[in-house]
């Protein structure tokens, strides 16, 4: 019997391409980039498996490509906005992503980015590389203290609670917090409140978002949302971009309505290099590389492929969202 064909879009952890090519008619994208759309489309005809990246757009289009014995899409990340869950569920095909595993390295990054705007690392860092180091400086590169402050949390689930949990531990920060249902567990642990938006927006000294990227939470973080915010407030951004509209954003950044930024989300993602989101002295961006340390992206791979290999054979997934 000849194996189910699978389509790997872009080259991704040994662990996991090594236990596709063992059991599966295996094609991989082998380039540095995304396909293109319409390479997709052609790769992926005949497939019972088809693993994604979250640059892939999966919709009726890609499933009538695909073709009737399309099982399973295996999506490489925990977010799957690009996937239309409706039309997968409307032909039965199985839908997997990647929650847990990268719990940690995501609530990590967001305190890096909190932590690289509230003490104006990059812009130091820019400051030493353009030659202007030349003295202690007694009022240079005054920042931010991050003990005792009030954090607002914009979507309590796995990590938010994770980035909380460092947040209440390490700072000693107040847990302020906007979700779909109460997490009690997190209002025991960490003395959270759950509070609405509006709360949040004015109560909070650093503002982070953990939420999906779906109709109701694209573009809340609009100019209306940053001028209730705290003037010295810092929003960091580790989600999706769409779900801050960007150009209230540089407004923001720019007119001291709030005081700094920290993504790792942006939109358009990738930004063009004169994207004056890039330009701001009080914006620190890192390229989406929340999930990016080792253990993390294999432990990914490996829940990736357990879905794939069930999805395949008819079975549960390991991590459905369909
Ligand atoms: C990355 O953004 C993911 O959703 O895993
Ligand atoms: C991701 O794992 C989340 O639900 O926050």
């Amino acid at each position: 019997m000849s194996r189910p064909k699978v389509f790997v879009t872009r080259k991704f952890p040994a662990v996991g391409l090594e236990r596709i090519s063992a059991q599966f008619d295996t094609d991989i994208w082998e380039g540095e980039l995304p396909p293109s759309r319409e390479e997709l489309l052609k790769r992926i005809q005949g497939c019972a498996g088809v693993l994604t990246m979250l640059s892939e757009k999966v919709d009726d289009e890609f499933f009538d490509a695909a073709g009737d014995q399309l099982k399973v899409i295996s999506q490489y990340a925990v977010g799957y906005n690009n996937i239309d869950i409706e039309a997968a569920k409307r032909r039965g095909i199985s839908v997997g992503n990647t929650p847990g595993a990268l719990t940690n390295a995501t609530a990590d990054l967001a305190f890096a980015l909190l932590i690289a705007a509230a003490r104006r690392i990059t812009e130091a860092h820019d400051y030493i590389h353009d030659g202007k180091w030349k003295a202690w400086e007694p009022l240079g590169h005054i920042g931010w203290d991050l003990e005792g402050k009030t954090v607002g949390i914009v979507g309590m689930g796995r990590i938010g609670q994770t980035f909380a949990k460092r947040c209440r531990g390490g700072w000693d920060m107040n847990v302020l917090y906007t979700a779909r249902s109460p997490k009690p567990e997190a209002e025991q642990e960490l003395a959270a409140k759950r509070v609405s938006f509006e709360e949040l927006l004015e109560q909070s000294d650093f503002v982070s978002v953990h939420c999906d990227l779906n109709a109701e939470t694209r573009g809340m973080f609009d100019s209306a949302a940053f001028e209730r915010m705290k003037s010295d407030a810092i929003f960091i951004n580790t989600a999706r971009g769409s779900i801050h509209v960007q150009p209230d954003l540089i407004q923001a950044l720019k007119s001291g309505q709030i005081g700094a930024a920290g993504l790792d989300v942006t939109d358009p993602e990738p930004p063009a290099v004169d994207d004056e989101i890039l330009h701001l002295p009080n914006c620190v961006v890192a390229p989406h590389i929340g999930s990016a340390t080792r253990s993390t992206r294999d432990a990914m791979a490996n829940i990736a492929v357990d879905n794939l290999e069930a999805g395949i054979a008819g079975k549960p997934l390991r991590c459905s969202v369909t």
